[in-house]
């Protein structure tokens, strides 16, 4: 399998470690029923000799979207071309990778919520019919050009479900939503990292990082690779549960996983509104926070772990919440 990628930022980790993404299903943890049914699907579109269909990845960052697309395309045994939402301008860019990928290829979308209208509106009849139709010229004298491409598989990834369009989603014939990781799925991933890097880390010491990595294997392997640093200026390179705490505590990671931003967005809905309910807009603007951090990020976790829930009104800090922060309902319990 070759991977090419043509546009689109990589996060620091990947660079650094490549080497951490498990390349086969059989090697990526977790995830069961994902895997599962894409190893249904891949048997049969390989039994078939018929491209995969088209799928859609969602989910919160670092849960393994990216790596599962290469896993796909590694399994099928075809080329991957990697691109992003925003990093399609313009009709053409899009023409041009279409028209370059080989039969059965893998064109993978990350970030596809933030495609722009024209260019998704060239990708529909693509991924239907294998089609495009381009326009030539301008004005009276334009015509209209139709190009068969190669049939092809799209997978698409995103963190915002919810922000697709109705016609892209309807084209996605599965669709995949990667769930939060845990802890044991997560000590394996911890130990499965270290022995690739050649760190010495201890069950007890796995156990307490993935106790603390919020249910996402890139904050597992970041903890990990942090503690790692720490283990070998502070002790022997060794990380053994002791280790592993002192070193999360330098990191301001609490016993429940919370990070400083993650106690920020409830400490700001228990002290600055009450608890909530609160919008979206205002409790992004309060923290000077992008809304989107907070969305894609801090809430899935949150909601997840049972600190705030989301209703008609807005979010509200539940009763784990204010016992997290040491806090008691002060105004309800008084006037109720
Ligand atoms: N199931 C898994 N098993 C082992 N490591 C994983 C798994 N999923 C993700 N990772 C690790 O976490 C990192 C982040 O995964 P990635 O696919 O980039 O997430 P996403 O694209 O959803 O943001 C990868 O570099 C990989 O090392
Ligand atoms: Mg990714």
């Amino acid at each position: 399998m070759r991977t090419e990628r043509i546009a689109g930022e990589q996060p620091e980790d990947e660079q650094l470690a490549p080497s951490l993404r498990p390349p086969s299903l059989s090697e990526f943890i977790g995830q069961e029923e994902t895997k599962e049914k894409l190893r249904i699907y891949l048997a049969a579109a390989v039994g078939r000799q018929e491209p995969l269909d088209h799928v859609l990845l969602q989910g919160p960052p670092g849960l393994g979207k990216t790596t599962l697309a290469q896993i796909i395309a590694s399994e099928l045994d075809v080329d991957i071309r990697v691109s992003s939402g925003p990093a399609i301008e313009k009709a053409g860019d899009l023409a041009a990778i279409l028209t370059n990928l080989r039969p059965h290829d893998v064109f993978f979308i990350d970030e596809i919520h933030r495609l722009r209208r024209n260019v998704e509106e060239i990708l529909y009849p693509a991924m239907e019919d294998y089609k495009i139709d381009i326009i030539l010229g301008e004005g009276p004298n334009a015509q209209s050009l139709r190009i068969d491409l190669p049939p092809f598989t799209l997978i698409g990834a995103t963190t915002r479900a919810g922000l697709i369009s109705a016609p892209m989603r309807d084209r996605f014939e599965v669709s995949f939503r990667m769930n939060f990781y845990t802890r044991v799925e997560l000590r394996t991933i911890i130990i499965r990292a270290g022995r690739i890097l050649g760190i010495e880390v201890s069950e007890d010491g796995a156990a307490e990082l993935a106790k603390r990595a919020r249910g996402t294997p890139r904050i597992a392997n970041r903890l990990l690779r942090r503690t790692r640093d720490y283990a070998e200026v502070r002790g022997d390179g060794h990380i053994d549960r002791e280790i592993a705490r002192k070193s999360l505590d330098l990191l301001r990671i609490d016993e429940a996983g919370l990070d400083e931003l993650d106690r920020a967005v409830l400490d700001a809905l228990v002290s600055k509104f009450d608890g909530g309910p609160v919008g979206l807009e205002t409790l992004a603007a309060s923290l000077s926070e992008e809304r989107d951090t907070i969305t894609d990020v801090v809430e899935p976790y949150l909601l997840q772990e049972g600190f705030i829930q989301r209703t008609p009104q807005g979010r509200i800090a539940t009763d784990r919440a204010y016992a997290h922060l040491g806090q008691s309902r002060t105004s309800q319990t008084l006037f109720d």
